[in-house]
Parts: C-alpha cells; structure tokens; sequence
C-alpha cells in the first residue's frame, strides 16, 4: 500500500486558504546544499525535510485557488530537489507566475537556466561581491558560479525575447560582510540585477568550527548607517533599486542610543 500522505482536498485547506489568496509559498524541501553561518539550517541537531507530494499533486492542489503568483522557496534550497524543474514547469504551465529564493550555488544544466528564465522574479542570495569571503560566510555558495548564471538566466531570456525575471539581490549582512555593501550595490547592477534588499539578520547562536560574526548593529551601528547612506547614493546613480529592512535601521539607532524613532528610508 501506498504509505505517502495523500494530497488534500478542498474540504482539507483551511479556511483562509478559501479567500482565494493573492501569493502562495510553498516549501519544497527545508534541506540545502549550502550551510550558510547564520542559518538556522547550519544549527546542530537541523533536520529538512522533503515536501511529501509529487509535482502533480503539488500542482492539482493548487489548481483550485489559482493565485495569481506561487513562490517555491521556504528554509531550503529549492534547486537541489531533483525533479524541481517538473514542479515548476506544471505550475508554469497551469498559468501562474511562478517565483524563487534561491542561493545559485550550484551549475545549472540548461533545462533548470532555461525553466528559471521563465520565472516572474528570483530572489538570488548574495551578502558580498567578495569571492574569497562570500564561501566564508555562505559556506557552499561561490560568487563566480552566482555570476554565471545570472548571465545564463539573462541570456536565455534574450535568446527568447522574453522579458527577464525580476532580479532581486538579497544580502543578509553581518560584520564581516557589511562593509562590502557598496561594492555590492555595484556588482548587483553590474551584473544585471534590477534590484536589491539588505536583510536584518536573525540572531542564532554559532554553530561549532565556524568564524565568529555579530550582528551589524552590535558590531559598529554608525558604520553600518553611514554604509547603507552611501550605498543608495550609488543606488541612485545607477538607477538601481535598493531597500533595507527596516529592523537594521532600527537596530542601530536604538545601539547609538538616538532619541526618538529612526528615520525611515535613507535619509539617515
Ligand atoms: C532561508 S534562505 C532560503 C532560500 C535560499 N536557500 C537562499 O539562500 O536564498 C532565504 C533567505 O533567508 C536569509 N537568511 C538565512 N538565515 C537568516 C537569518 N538568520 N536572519 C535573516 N535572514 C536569514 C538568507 O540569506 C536568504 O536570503
Ligand atoms: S542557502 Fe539559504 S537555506 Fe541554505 S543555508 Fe544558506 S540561507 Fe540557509
């Protein structure tokens, strides 16, 4: 007998779901083939999981709210899922604009750069355009294979005069990697990006053997304001789209002991 859980009906999804949602996120796997140091997936005792239904049921559960965007992505990395592609071809297929987080660590065969050039937007992880810190902090993930297939992605792209997905450059920042911010803006755009976002990084405590970091806020708060002013001035410059979460703003007003809220935006 099949052991599998099976797929849920309609009378299975909880009510909210009935509102006919506008997005819907939906975890593949919470395994990576990365182990980034501030994940929580490099805690010890971590365990993913696979999401237990096949592409066709993923897409035939789906089917009835048809929202009008799925987001495959949750604490893992999609892409290592061998029959991704599948998943994301059905849904493709099935109409909706289909979107990612993902850490393009590994060299993509052409049927996944060519599904991904199909996507609305992809959020590809990148915290330093550092090619001998970035694996230091995002252990598994290497700056020249990123760039190589974000050329890849756009290349299809333009091969098939399609529009490009959105291209979203997502930093979660630390001490060790804050102060490449504005080389960072630079490499993003640079590389095609149409934008980027700083993340406020969630503390976890290390995980044994790994180089030691802090917190942006804890490390050097005024350093880290004056960085993200730069960095949008070059934003600007090269009318490149950039955002910061605005939890690390507050951080490190609230670290310099600034009276009042933080301000909002840039402007700092
Ligand atoms: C959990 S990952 C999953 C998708 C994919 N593996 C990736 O890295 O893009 C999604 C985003 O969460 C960020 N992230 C991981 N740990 C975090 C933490 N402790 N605090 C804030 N963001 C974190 C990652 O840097 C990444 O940009
Ligand atoms: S690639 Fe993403 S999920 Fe994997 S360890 Fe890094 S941040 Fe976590």
């Amino acid at each position: 007998m099949d052991s599998r859980p099976r797929a849920p009906t309609r009378t299975d999804i909880p009510v909210l779901l009935r509102a006919r949602p506008r997005e819907i996120w939906v975890e593949l796997t919470s395994n990576c083939n990365a182990r980034c140091i501030y994940c929580c997936v490099s805690q010890p005792g971590y365990e993913g999981k696979d999401l237990a239904l096949t592409p066709e049921e993923l897409a035939a559960m789906l089917q009835p709210y048809s929202p009008p965007e799925v987001r495959i992505t949750g604490h893992g990395e999609t892409t290592m899922l061998p029959h991704w592609t599948r998943t994301a071809r059905l849904l493709l297929q099935q109409g909706f604009a289909v979107t990612t987080n993902s850490n393009f660590a590994k060299e993509f065969s052409d049927e996944e750069i060519d599904v991904l050039s199909r996507f609305r937007s992809l959020e590809i992880s990148c915290d330093v355009a550092d090619a001998e810190l970035l694996p230091r902090v995002r252990r598994g993930c290497r700056l020249e294979r990123i760039e190589a297939n974000l050329a890849r992605v756009i290349a299809a792209c333009k091969r098939d005069f399609r529009e490009l997905p959105h291209l979203n450059i997502s930093a979660t920042l630390t001490d060790l990697t804050m102060h490449g911010l504005p080389d960072l803006v630079r490499w993003a755009s640079a590389h095609g990006a149409h934008a980027m976002e700083v993340v406020n990084l969630e503390r976890y405590p290390a995980p044994p053997g790994v180089v030691e970091w802090r917190h942006p806020s804890e490390a050097d708060p005024e350093r880290m304001l004056a960085l993200i002013e730069e960095s949008s001035r070059i934003a600007k410059q090269l009318g490149f789209v950039f955002r910061v979460q605005q939890g690390l703003i507050d951080a490190c007003w609230l670290a310099l002991g600034r009276s009042g809220e933080a301000p909002r935006g840039f402007a700092l």
